[in-house]
């Protein structure tokens, strides 16, 4: 578990479903995606797919955010373990249109950051951005992520060929 003043991340559960099925169903928040859940059972089979350990290696690991105040999940962070020899991760973040704009997301993705190169010893850490998610890509540069590629037509989501921007930090370069 990791937390803030405002903020606490764990591991996603079974109990999570109806909180996190309520924002990652919206189709126009998740329109960069290519996971919208179109029924509670799809979320039942993501959340029974998170590993049982952290940092396993090409494994892809789920976090919910969570509002202390409130009690209440306002997104999650998904974590992509790649690889076997345990340096590298891609990151991925989504929020509850409702938590949007509050710099719950930075935060989050911060302490997570941070946790990963302090504690884990991660190398280089990426993030992969459709060019016209904006509020992704604000994200990424205010966590002082670099641009390293942009891929044409790279991915095919949601009935379409999208390009992806592949942004990267090194352990070197991350300051807290
Ligand atoms: C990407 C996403 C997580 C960003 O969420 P966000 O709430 O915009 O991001 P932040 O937490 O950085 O908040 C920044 C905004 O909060 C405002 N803000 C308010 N209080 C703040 C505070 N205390 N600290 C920082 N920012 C604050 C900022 O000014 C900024 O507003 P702006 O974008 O109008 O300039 C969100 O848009 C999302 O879930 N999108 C859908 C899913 C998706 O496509 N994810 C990306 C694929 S991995």
């Amino acid at each position: 578990m990791i937390e803030t003043e405002l903020l606490l991340l764990r591991p996603i559960t079974g109990k999570d479903n109806k909180q996190v099925f309520s924002y990652r169903s919206d189709a126009e928040t998740n329109k960069y995606q290519g996971f919208i859940p179109k029924t509670i059972e799809e979320i039942d089979e993501f959340i029974a797919k998170n590993p049982l350990e952290f940092n396993q290696p090409e494994s892809w690991f789920q976090l919910v955010i969570i509002e202390k105040n409130s009690g209440e999940i306002v997104g999650d962070i998904g974590i992509h373990f790649i690889g076997d020899d345990g340096f590298q991760c891609e990151l991925g973040c989504t929020l509850n249109r409702l938590h949007q704009g509050k710099g719950y997301a930075l935060t989050a993705m911060k302490i997570t950051i941070d946790h990963l190169f302090r504690n884990l010893n991660k190398h280089r850490i990426t993030g992969s951005v459709d060019p016209k998610n904006t509020n992704s890509i604000k994200l990424i540069e205010r966590l002082n992520f670099r641009k390293e590629a942009h891929f044409k037509e790279s991915l095919f989501i949601n009935q379409e060929w999208v390009d992806d921007i592949v942004y990267g930090i090194l352990k070197s370069e991350w300051k807290p």
